[in-house]
């Protein structure tokens, strides 16, 4: 279906081009004044500096032509010429009708599928989850169910941190605790055990510790670099011992993201291009990109015009080394080279954006992405806790992730439990969806960019812009839904009504920006419009449903106008949390 604001935009761009002025001014947005008309057009004042004629002269120019349009239920020209629209009831019942019955609630694919790959997650292997992670796989997730929906054929990739120092480190403190070990025979032939010779729980307790000993020790250091290099380069016990490490931290991760109903299609990490390195070294070499400087080998990609210095992105160490930045460029080749994608996104803390435009502009610069290959970089702010820093256990330690979510999902639990007689399974599953709303929302409705506050009894809260109130919303419509079917059949031809009073209207104008909406949170890779509009359906929503006594109405049109009303704002309501990445119970 075309979008709302492009046909009524249509329709007055004929009346400019019938006064003859340029097409260009007929654009119409959503009012601002929605007590003074629905949809305006400010072109008239535009059009007056061109045509050099009162603003005023050209609206009503332009009204005369588009006047008796049926669609519209009024037009006005009001000073200083502006152009007021307000819809006719009937042509927005028969658009919502039409969304109703249309796949995707009317939303049109886009003509051109995008090949896109996001880079979100970012986990590093070996440490647990903590709550800097959160951000990242809960954006990320969202702005992918969003790209796909639109029918863009988008590929998340979790890129991994699996490959840098930290690696070198538990090596090192696995050989202090148990020497024996067969990884660490340098004379040994044979295959090495299948069996992993630690668990989560130790790998997760090993990494904090060997980095402690490791900032207080000079030779600890200096071995864990070493290991981590003969690692790099191949040592076969290393690498087996690698591998176990991998696969442990890997399987505990999937587990925690599935949690999040967070998913990824690449489980891909900075050690997957470590072939690709060399060769791309060689090649930045050759073609007189890469130079020397301080020993290290850098790229320069400051530009004349920068108002703020961009220092050179470094390809590899002094010590030949590579780095962070190495692994990414790496990736970008081979992302290019496996998908020739249109467009990478990576959501990645916002601390990285100038890391981010080093790699932009090297990129670009070093044509391992095309000149309209879009890089776009989400960079998200801070999560923090009430006290304004960066959000902490109770003890002040760096909060994990799974003590968070348990601890939510917990006191979800007990505020569930209280007023709903749930079976215990019942009540479970339903904390479980909505503390995962809760927690997802409360970060989804804030731009990206900004750090929020992230205060759990503000976010669990039943009422206000929460997760839970809009789940409550869903919930609240299910069971009128449930209830009229007990004892009715919605009739094959039943549609909902044009609007009889000023909240139908509204909610039907809100109802029918859907497929701007989902267009816009995704070009402008900004959920957080997506958060902002249910927030406003669910109000309307409630202001309609106590001002309105469906289930007792006796004009059966009537009533049965309204429950499709009630299907399709369900139907927009579960269509955008699913985008946002929850769901909703069936009770609550
Ligand atoms: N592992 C990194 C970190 O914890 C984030 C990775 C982000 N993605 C990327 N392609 N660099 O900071």
């Amino acid at each position: 279906m075309d979008k709302i604001l492009d046909i009524i935009t249509a329709k007055i761009t004929k009346g400019f081009i019938a006064c003859e002025y340029d097409e260009s001014y007929g654009k119409v947005t959503i009012s601002n004044r929605p007590d003074l008309c629905d949809f305006q057009c400010n072109g008239a004042l535009a059009a007056a500096k061109k045509y050099k004629k009162a603003p005023m002269m050209i609206a009503t120019d332009v009204l005369e032509k588009i006047k008796d349009d049926p669609d519209f239920e009024s037009v006005e020209a009001v000073n200083p010429g502006f152009l007021n629209i307000r819809i006719s009831n009937t042509f927005l019942a028969d658009y919502a009708n039409e969304m109703a019955s249309s796949e995707k609630l009317g939303l049109a694919l886009v003509k051109e599928p995008k090949k896109i790959v996001i880079d979100y997650g970012g986990p590093n292997v070996a440490k647990p989850l903590h709550v800097g992670h959160l951000r990242s796989a809960i954006i990320g997730e969202s702005i992918k169910r969003n790209a796909r929906f639109l029918g863009h054929d988008i590929i998340g990739d979790i890129h991994l941190g699996d490959w840098g120092l930290q690696m070198g480190l538990i090596i090192t403190e696995l050989q202090e605790r148990q020497p024996s070990l067969v990884y660490f025979d340098d004379e040994y032939k044979g295959d090495y055990p299948k069996e992993p010779p630690f668990t989560i729980s130790e790998l997760e307790e090993i990494y904090p510790t060997a980095s402690k000993k490791s900032k207080e020790d000079d030779d600890y250091k200096e071995r864990a670099m070493t290991a981590t290099l003969n690692l790099q380069q191949g040592k076969p016990g290393y690498r087996a011992l690698w591998q176990h490490i991998l696969n442990v931290s890997v399987s505990d991760l999937k587990k925690n993201y599935e949690k999040l109903k967070v998913d990824f299609d690449l489980w891909n990490g900075e050690s997957t291009v470590q072939e690709v390195i060399p060769p791309m070294v060689k090649r930045l070499k050759d073609e007189g990109y890469a130079h020397e400087s301080e020993g290290a080998l850098v790229v320069d990609v400051a530009r004349e015009d920068d108002t703020k210095e961009i220092p050179p992105c470094m390809i590899l160490k002094s010590d030949g080394a590579s780095l962070y930045n190495t692994t990414d460029l790496a990736t970008i080749t081979e992302r290019v080279r496996l998908y020739n994608p249109n467009q990478i996104i990576y959501v990645v803390d916002k601390r990285q954006s100038l890391y981010f435009e080093q790699i932009f502009r090297c990129a670009r610069k070093t044509k391992m992405v095309t000149d309209d290959t879009q890089l776009d970089f989400v960079g998200f702010g801070t999560m923090n806790g009430k006290d304004g820093k960066p959000f902490k256990t109770r003890a002040g330690g760096v909060m994990r992730l799974e003590s968070l979510l348990n601890e939510i999902d917990e006191g979800m639990y007990k505020k569930i439990n209280e007023n709903e007689s749930m079976s215990e399974a019942e009540a479970r599953d339903t904390s479980k969806k909505v503390a995962l709303a809760a927690i997802k929302y409360g970060d989804l409705s804030n731009q990206a960019t900004k750090d929020y506050i992230f205060d759990i009894d503000k976010f669990t809260s039943f009422e206000g812009n929460t997760g839970p109130y809009i789940l409550y919303t869903i919930v609240r419509i299910k069971s009128i839904l449930e209830k009229y079917n007990a004892t009715s059949t919605l009739p094959e031809d039943a549609k909902i009504n044009p609007a009889s009073n000023s909240v139908e209207k509204n909610l039907l104008l809100l109802l029918t920006r859907f497929n701007s909406v989902i267009e816009n949170s995704f070009n402008e890779l900004a959920p957080h419009k997506i958060c902002a509009f249910i927030y406003e359906i669910a109000n309307e929503f409630n202001h309609f449903y106590h001002e309105t006594k469906i289930l007792t109405q006796e004009d059966e049109e009537k009533k049965n106008g309204w429950i499709c009303l009630l299907n399709l704002t369900k139907s927009v309501l579960e269509t955008c949390i699913y985008i946002l990445g929850f769901d909703a119970p069936e009770k609550m």
